[in-house]
């Protein structure tokens, strides 16, 4: 790291301006930059602290990020109550977003090729570059390897690792988009959106999916109803939605979905499976996705998909146990074409930016998804709405 410090580049920029505005990169850095960051940190089960930390010099490649704001993820939640990876104390929030304050002079792209600037809003990604399992990365045909992931990993004596603050320090060669042309909403529903993109990819990959399929989404969380924007975004305006949940099934309707299928109102199965092909005017869909951690559920999906149809499975991010199928009836002899999908690659990361467009473009109600918001200093209230599972997307916005 450099021994360039905010204020000496504060200070370069103020004489460089008495030098009768000499070009010596004023670009480099924002005013009104505190000395020190507020961090949330999780330093005991359910249990945010909020800490305060100095921003510590930043190096050549480093970036200082104003936050925003940032989602609530899944992921957070498990943390919050089990702390399953053992982080604890941990600075988390991945899905934030916020304002570049200063850079350091080597600063000059994001991970996609964008130009970055003072200003910018930008936000990072969870996605380990030096992992070619998991990235598959082409983007713009280069090798973003080695990022930082923030908000998920072990604490350092740095601390500003998570989006749950109110600076974040961005570590050179970080994976990083310049997404200013996307409003606050939409800039921290991109991380849940990628999640779709590449479940929607993965679906295409079969051949199966068009322009028009009679489409079943199983499950209207935050994942199904995205799922739905994702679709109708594509052109694909024969949506069934199945929830048990009618408030959910509303939304689902006003996110584009043509019909719903409300399962606590039919019993057993076949019943359910002819509820779902009445909605298509007497036909099974010809693709399915399953959106609910319900192992019931996974087995339900095949009946509600024709001979030569195909499933996307990608409510089971967690192991969330065994399903039992019929595989004569359920697969074999109706020859469905079944994909999985976890995660997202970096490029879907950056079509989600084009997706989250083209979805306020045609006027979905992607905002609507951010139930609730929370300043920083009520980060717990923020996590324990998101566990009573009142709400759908939960999020932290800073003032
Ligand atoms: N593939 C991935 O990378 C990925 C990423 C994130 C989340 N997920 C998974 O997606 C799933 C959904 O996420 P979410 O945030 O929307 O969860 P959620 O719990 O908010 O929503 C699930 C919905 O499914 C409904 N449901 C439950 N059983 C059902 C059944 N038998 N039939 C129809 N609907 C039923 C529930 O009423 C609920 O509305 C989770 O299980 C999560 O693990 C996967
Ligand atoms: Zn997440």
């Amino acid at each position: 790291m450099s021994d360039i410090n905010i204020e000496e580049i504060v200070r370069q920029v103020l004489n460089s301006m008495e030098d009768g505005g000499q070009k010596q990169s004023a670009s480099n850095t924002a005013g009104g930059i505190p000395k020190t960051a507020k961090v949330a940190m999780l330093t005991a089960l359910e249990h945010y602290e909020i800490r305060e930390f100095p921003i510590p010099p930043l190096g050549d490649g480093d970036m200082l990020v104003k936050v925003e704001g940032c989602g609530i993820c899944g992921t957070d939640a498990h943390e919050f109550k089990k702390d399953p990876f053992g982080l604890i104390p941990v600075a988390l929030g991945h899905e934030g977003t916020g304002e570049i304050v200063a850079m350091g002079k080597n600063v000059k792209k994001d991970s996609a090729g964008k130009d970055l600037h003072i200003g910018d809003k930008v936000v990072t990604c969870m996605i380990f570059k030096d992992n070619p399992d998991i990235t598959m990365f082409d983007l713009n045909k280069q090798n973003v390897g080695g990022a930082d992931v923030y908000g998920l990993l072990p604490d350092d004596d740095i601390h500003l690792n998570g989006w749950f603050s109110d600076y974040i320090f961005i570590r050179e060669n970080s994976t990083v988009f310049n997404v200013s042309d996307l409003d606050l909403d939409s800039r921290i529903l991109i991380e849940p959106c990628a999640v779709l993109i590449h479940a929607v990819e993965r679906a295409k990959s079969t051949g199966i999916l068009r322009f028009n399929s009679r489409v079943v989404v199983q499950g209207c969380g935050p994942i199904g109803l995205i799922c739905i924007a994702v679709l109708r975004t594509m052109g694909i305006e024969h949506i069934v939605a199945v929830d048990g949940n009618a408030q959910r099934l509303e939304f689902a309707r006003e996110m584009g979905a043509t019909e719903s299928v409300n399962f606590m109102e039919h019993k057993g199965i076949e019943a359910l499976a002819e509820a779902v092909s009445d909605k298509f005017g007497g036909h099974l869909a010809d693709f399915a996705f399953q959106c609910t951690g319900n192992p019931k559920a996974h087995a339900n999906i095949y009946k509600f998909i024709r001979n030569g149809g195909g499933l996307c499975e990608l409510g089971f991010f967690i192991n969330g146990g065994d399903a039992t199928i019929n595989p004569h009836f359920d697969i074999c002899a109706k020859e469905i074409t079944t994909v999985g999908s976890w995660v997202y690659t970096l490029r879907d990361y950056a079509t989600t930016f084009d997706f989250l467009k083209r979805a306020n473009g045609i006027g979905l109600p992607m905002s609507k998804l951010i139930t609730d918001r929370f300043p920083l200093e009520e980060i717990n209230e923020g996590h324990k709405t998101n566990l009573a599972m009142t709400g759908l997307k939960i999020a932290i916005i800073n003032k």
